[in-house]
């Protein structure tokens, strides 16, 4: 008999969660060993959206799903919870300070930690999307006891992605030839993304596309693409956002092999960064856990790229401690 995995998604009535389910169900992100149990948390505004992708997952008879349950109750929502995608947050609206977004979100993402902690399986790994990421997943983080610390992680996978999308494309190669990238820091128009030891081919990416380009042009590209995106669809990334959501859980917990990627985890100091931070690593998962892939060079370039981001990091930190949201 395969075993079931239950799975926690938040703002499920929403786009993202929307283009999400399917595939999830489907076991793009499990793959088709893996029985599904999905648990769909949403407020009360967002129930009709989650009770219609409920139906609609019915109607798609998927032989891994064995139940799809609803609540705006996280209590229930997070109860035995292996895996829980923290997507549902509160966005900015026009008016809206950076601190009264911190503040709003720090109201969704600390009883969301704390139900966690209370409910959720022992084996939890916590994936969150909604922003601001990597300082809501810090918020949950601090609220889960019990809960290590590295089972929380936010997604900069969809900025790796981007990364390699848009390398592959300037050096007319496919996205299979390209690897090596990281993307360090923030889920921000502050984050770096890294060529320095990218390769494509097997090949140094740097012999292959313009250095210039590579630390001007092509960083502006990827960390403003979020910004780009909502100018030309009108709306932000909804279908990139769930596909990088779906690789980011599927490589955590079947494993990368040798390949790297890129995950907001928590710091151990690596690289510098301070401890306790959720930055942007290389990462490699071998099924149990992140590693941060240690020992890459970095030049004087990308050690000023990388400070500038944590030091946004730090102070999303410093002023949700201020605001009380974290001890
Ligand atoms: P959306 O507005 O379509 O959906 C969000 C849903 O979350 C809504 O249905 C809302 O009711 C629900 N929600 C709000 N508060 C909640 C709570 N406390 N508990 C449960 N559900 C709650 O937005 P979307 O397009 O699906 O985007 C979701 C989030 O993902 C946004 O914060 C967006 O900025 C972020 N995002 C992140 C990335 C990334 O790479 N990290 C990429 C794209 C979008
Ligand atoms: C994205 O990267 O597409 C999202 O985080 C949306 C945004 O505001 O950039």
């Amino acid at each position: 008999m395969a075993q079931t995995t239950t799975i926690t998604l938040t703002g499920a009535g929403g786009q993202i969660g929307y283009a999400a389910l399917f595939r999830i169900a489907a076991g793009d992100m499990l793959g088709p060993d893996r029985l599904i149990a999905l648990r769909l948390l949403e407020i009360p505004q967002g129930m009709r959206g989650a009770e219609g992708a409920a139906m609609e997952l019915l109607d798609c008879a998927f032989p891994l799903l064995e139940s799809v349950e609803i609540s705006d109750d996280p209590n229930v929502a997070f109860d035995g919870a292996n895996i829980a995608l923290l997507i549902g947050s509160r966005p900015r609206t026009a008016g809206m300070e950076r601190g009264d977004l911190l503040a709003a979100n720090g109201a969704i993402f600390g009883p969301q930690g704390r139900a966690i902690g209370e409910h959720a399986a022992d084996d939890v790994r916590v994936a969150v999307v909604g922003n601001p990421a990597n300082t809501n997943a810090l918020i949950a983080q601090q609220h889960a006891a019990g809960v290590p610390a590295e089972r929380f992680s936010a997604l900069t996978r969809l900025d790796h992605n981007r990364a390699v999308g848009l390398l592959a494309a300037e050096a007319g190669a496919s996205v299979r030839a390209v690897d090596g990238i990281t993307i360090w820091g923030n889920h921000s128009a502050t984050q770096y993304p890294d060529l320095s030891h990218a390769t494509i081919d097997g090949r140094p990416a740097l012999e292959t596309v313009d250095a210039a380009w590579a630390r001007g042009p092509y960083i502006e590209r990827v960390a403003k693409r979020g910004a780009e995106i909502i100018e030309v669809r009108g709306g932000s990334s909804v279908a990139s956002a769930a596909n990088a959501a779906i690789e980011h859980v599927r490589d955590w917990v079947l494993g990368t092999g040798d390949r790297r990627t890129s995950a907001a985890v928590v710091s151990r100091g690596e690289y510098g960064v301070p401890e306790g931070l959720i930055s942007s690593f290389p990462v490699r998962s071998d099924g149990d856990g992140w590693r941060v892939v240690e020992g890459l060079g970095v030049d004087d370039f990308s050690r000023q790229r990388i400070d500038a981001s944590v030091a946004e990091l730090v102070a999303e930190r410093d002023a949700v401690r201020e605001l009380g949201l974290i001890p």
